[in-house]
């Protein structure tokens, strides 16, 4: 599933049980929803004995189970005190033979070859004019559910229902755009004592032009702002600004604001930490790790289907000052000026203000 290349501490192995009354997992429900989405398919995780918590476990169905040919949406549905946190993958191919397995140790890599990962993405998004092509043609040939467990479950048998069911939406036609997605990320550390730590992150845009239209910004305990901007010409564009709040996973929509990246552009983030501590805190998955995360989807041409077989990943280390001097690239000075500026609470409001 890639959708992460930080570094990953040793992770902790767990002893898993897979108690598998797996019956049918698929039940497709021809419910017409309304004339762009055609199908509604469910796939229920079965119940799983989970003798640890914090536990990853993922399920793998063949596409070709799904009839229809498009993603265009999907939904999620889970019983919250149990399943923390799903992503979907549509996949090439995947790390196991199983159907379902324990995937914690491969964290954030389930998938191999061509994919396409949805962090949230809902049947909302119809209006994007957005699909997944699948199949044998385009290589993508399994969904891959991916769902973290918060609690161990002793007992699957005393569950009400299974846990963890995501809703696919689907039609037989294709879709003007195609979804992908850009993941910019830190690694390295933030030392201790630091009032104001700045893990900053550059790379330029390649590939053809996308339209952005929904964003995640993501840290865990010690963030305090996120921020990510495309530079184009020495002129900055804001796409975000946010105030972390703890390890929320929380989508933003971006679509009324059109924002393009262009092939010449940079794009930038930054995350700003506070820890007073005496440690230092490395960037990483683990529990007590910390992350600067900004996932941006967009969406592009379809007929472009082979410009972005997976995502893009655009890391830097959060040791390497690369906003100034300016990390090789260009016309970015701008990024220099914005390094003196103090991200104060008042600059968050008016920013705020400019998005509303
Ligand atoms: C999953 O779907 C099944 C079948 O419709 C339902 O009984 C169960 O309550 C659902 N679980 C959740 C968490 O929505
Ligand atoms: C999957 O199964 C094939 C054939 O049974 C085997 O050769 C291969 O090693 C297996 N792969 C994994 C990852 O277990
Ligand atoms: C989608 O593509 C078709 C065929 O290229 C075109 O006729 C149609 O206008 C496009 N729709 C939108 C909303 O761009
Ligand atoms: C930057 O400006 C130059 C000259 O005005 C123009 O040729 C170039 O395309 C611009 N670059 C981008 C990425 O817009």
């Amino acid at each position: 599933m890639e959708w992460l290349k930080v570094e990953v501490g040793p992770c902790q192995r767990i002893l898993l049980i897979l108690v598998l009354m797996y019956s049918k997992c698929i039940q497709c429900n021809p419910i017409k929803v309304t004339s762009e989405v055609t199908r509604k398919t469910l796939i229920e995780m079965p119940k799983i004995q989970l003798d640890k918590p914090d536990s990853y476990i993922c399920m793998a169905v063949p596409v070709t189970d799904l009839e229809f040919s498009t993603v265009v949406g999907f939904k999620i549905d889970v019983i919250q005190e149990i399943t923390h946190h799903v992503s979907l993958a549509l996949c090439e191919e995947y790390e196991t033979n199983q159907t379902v397995w324990d995937c914690k140790s491969g964290h954030g890599h389930i998938c191999s070859g061509r994919s396409a990962v949805f962090g949230s993405w809902d049947g909302g998004s119809k209006n994007h004019n957005v699909g997944i092509l699948f199949g044998k043609d385009v290589k993508l040939n399994y969904v891959v559910i991916q769902a973290h467990f918060k609690e161990a479950v002793p007992d699957p048998d005393a569950l009400k229902s299974n846990p963890t069911n995501v809703t696919l939406f689907l039609t037989e036609d294709s879709r003007n755009y195609s979804y992908q997605k850009v993941i910019l990320f830190s690694s390295g550390y933030i030392p201790a004592f630091s009032d104001d730590f700045k893990a900053e992150i550059i790379c330029k845009w390649e590939s053809i032009p996308v339209k952005l239209y929904e964003y995640f910004a993501h840290a865990h305990n010690y963030g305090q702002l996120i921020e990510g901007y495309i530079v184009r010409n020495n002129t900055k564009i804001l796409i975000s600004m946010d105030k972390p709040k703890g390890k929320s996973h929380d989508t933003v929509q971006i679509e009324g604001r059109h924002i393009e990246i262009r092939p010449g552009d940079i794009l930038a983030a930054r995350c700003s930490y506070r820890n007073k501590g005496p440690s230092q805190i490395q960037f990483g998955l683990g529990f007590f790790d910390e992350m600067c995360n900004l996932e941006l989807s967009f969406k592009y041409d379809a007929k472009q289907i082979d410009a972005f077989p997976q995502s893009v990943k655009c890391g830097s280390d959060a040791q390497d000052r690369v906003w100034c001097p300016n990390g090789g690239h260009d016309q970015v000075d701008v990024l220099c000026d914005l390094q003196h500026e103090a991200t104060t609470k008042m600059a968050l409001e008016d920013i705020y203000k400019l998005i509303m």
